[in-house]
């Protein structure tokens, strides 16, 4: 078989976007790039397609933090890829409240073990559709990324060819997290747990589920890993691949699903994050419910907590 030919200037930019930050970050650069005569490809990684990686001399993988760390199904997705000697990569993060953890580490450690070389690392603030802070009321970083943040990345895959032209320095691994309860957090939101506990601890509130009687689909369709099946007409959470993103009860426009956002010992957590989320003023945030499936904003008085009003 014929090895497939690689373009010096062919770029690939693999991506995974729920909300749509990393998607608008993922153009940006891409618009960087060809201004500097890369064609470039976006691959979104929910997209059951075969790529032909080798036929590309640079990638680029973006994703958001989920839960101080590298969602899921991306590090999966990055660990098949096949070994990228002679590639060079990127990678770009997009994160809500800021709080970074090993999410970059992860990935830029499993890139670096294929051999492929780093010639640029990104990360950015995006809108912070989290389902455990938005239940608690608070939207984090409802704006981001800003005209500027943009700017900075047309600039980044603008920047890149330079940085493979003269070198790049590469830049530091993120440093590790020095609040306790985030790792509370981080182990309660383990792989392990996720995948044999929560993935099926989804409730459905059967009256008001309306997928048989007007054929509604929004959870079965939001969910980016196929997690959620029919069964007996009604959705049902049957499988290992959950990654927790919580997208299925934020879209459900019936409000009929309980995930284990709602566990009482995750919101003691939750609460916490959210109180010095608020109290930093580096993240911007706006008080919000959640109504039939939408985020709508709620006005609060100067220095209430959002969710001493439930
Ligand atoms: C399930 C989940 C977990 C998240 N965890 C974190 C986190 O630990 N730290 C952080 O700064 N942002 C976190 N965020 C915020 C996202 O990283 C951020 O909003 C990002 O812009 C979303 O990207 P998207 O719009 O492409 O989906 C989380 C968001 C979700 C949905």
């Amino acid at each position: 078989m014929n090895k497939p030919k690689k373009n010096s200037k062919k770029c690939l930019i693999i991506y995974f976007s729920l909300g749509g930050t990393t998607f608008k970050v993922a153009n940006k650069i891409s618009e960087g790039l060809l201004r500097s005569g890369y064609k470039v490809d976006l691959f979104n990684i929910t997209e059951n397609k075969h790529l032909t990686i080798n036929k590309y001399s640079l990638i680029g993988i973006g994703f958001p933090v989920y839960m101080f760390r590298t969602p899921f199904n991306v590090i999966d997705y990055v660990k098949k890829l096949p070994s990228l000697d002679g590639i060079k990569y990127f990678v770009f993060i997009l994160m809500g409240s800021g709080v970074i953890g090993s999410a970059g580490n992860k990935i830029r450690r499993i890139l670096t073990k294929k051999k492929a070389r780093e010639v640029g690392y990104l990360n950015l603030r995006g809108r912070d559709e989290y389902l455990g802070y938005l239940r608690e009321g608070c939207l984090f970083s409802p704006q981001n990324p800003t005209k500027e943040e943009l700017k900075q990345a047309f600039d980044f895959g603008h920047n890149l060819v330079d940085h493979m032209k003269v070198g790049f320095k590469k830049k530091p691994f993120d440093p590790p997290l020095k609040v306790l309860n985030y790792y509370i957090e981080i182990f309660l939101t383990c792989r392990f747990f996720v995948k044999y506990i929560y993935s099926w601890a989804f409730f459905l509130k059967k009256k008001k589920c309306t997928f048989e009687k007007k054929g509604c689909r929004v959870c079965i369709e939001t969910c980016p890993v196929k997690n959620i099946k029919e069964n007996r007409k009604r959705p049902v959470w049957r499988g290992f691949s959950c990654i927790l993103c919580g997208y299925c009860e934020l879209k459900c426009p019936e409000e009929a699903i309980i995930s284990p956002f709602h566990f009482p010992f995750f919101r003691l957590f939750l609460k916490y994050n959210v109180k010095k989320g608020i109290q930093n003023p580096a993240v911007d945030h706006t008080f919000v419910v959640i109504k039939n499936g939408r985020i709508e904003p709620v006005k609060v008085k100067k220095g209430a907590q959002p969710f001493l009003l439930k």
